[in-house]
């Protein structure tokens, strides 16, 4: 099966993406964690979006689209695949049915998580991570024994420098004016299926399978 997965920042994409992929046995790539890795390296890419990313803004098409592009054409998104993150304009869209016409493959469906701007602000500004060994926390729903400390490791818990309430608010932004336009891309399509994502995470799975479960042999 090969998805899209579109929706606000926070609305629980990487989430049910990773839960959704261990369960198929799909491909889960997300062009935001691609990009943080990037940066972490400091490669040439990581050097030209780490300014873009810190402000909530979305780095130049030019950059991010050759990194699909490689990926699609490599063949390791044979067996089925969620794109995470991607795309996030018109063009990246347009140019993803390009990818997909050359390579033979078909877009199944596009989810879209909704949830509200609150929730976004409230989850976001509550997310913590362990920079070590990556381990998730959320205040106050899953917090870890020991305020700012990792349950696993012990390390120090750091939060993502775009989710500072002022970029989230950009990065909400940026979303309506920049990616809201795909989803009526997809709906036009009749690839869009929306998921109502202001629930819990179980409650959201069980919907993404019933929203999904027709679709592998299309
Ligand atoms: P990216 O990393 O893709 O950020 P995002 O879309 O803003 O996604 P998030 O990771 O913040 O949210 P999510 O929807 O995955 O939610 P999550 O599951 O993590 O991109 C970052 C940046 O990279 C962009 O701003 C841009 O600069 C750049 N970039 C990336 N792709 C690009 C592209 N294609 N083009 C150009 N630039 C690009 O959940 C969030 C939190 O909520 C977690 O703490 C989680 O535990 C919690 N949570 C999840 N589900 C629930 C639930 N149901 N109930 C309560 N809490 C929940």
């Amino acid at each position: 099966m090969n998805l899209v997965f579109l929706g606000p920042p926070g609305s629980g994409k990487g989430t049910q993406a990773a839960r959704l992929s261990a369960k198929l046995g799909l491909v889960h790539l997300s062009t935001g964690d691609m990009l943080r890795d990037a940066v972490k390296k400091g490669t040439p890419l990581g050097q030209q979006a780490e300014a873009y990313m810190k402000r909530g803004e979305l780095v130049p098409d030019a950059l991010i689209v050759g990194l699909i592009e490689a990926m699609v054409a490599s063949g390791d998104m044979k067996s089925g695949f969620i794109l995470d993150g991607f795309p996030r304009t018109m063009p990246q869209a347009e140019a993803l049915d390009r990818m997909f016409v050359k390579n033979g493959i078909n877009l199944h469906q596009a989810v879209l998580f909704s949830v509200p701007d609150d929730e976004i602000v409230r989850r976001l500004s509550g997310r913590w991570h362990c920079p070590t060994c990556q381990t998730g926390y959320n205040y106050p729903a899953a917090m870890p024994d020991v305020a700012g400390k990792c349950d696993k490791d012990g390390a120090l818990l750091q939060r993502r420098p775009d989710d500072e309430e002022s970029v989230v608010w950009n990065r909400l932004e940026v979303y309506k004016r920049q990616t809201q336009p795909i989803e009526i891309y997809y709906r036009q399509k009749s690839l869009l299926r929306e998921v109502n994502a202001n629930r819990s995470p179980d409650l959201v799975f069980e919907a993404l399978m019933e929203a999904t479960a027709a679709k592998a042999t299309r």
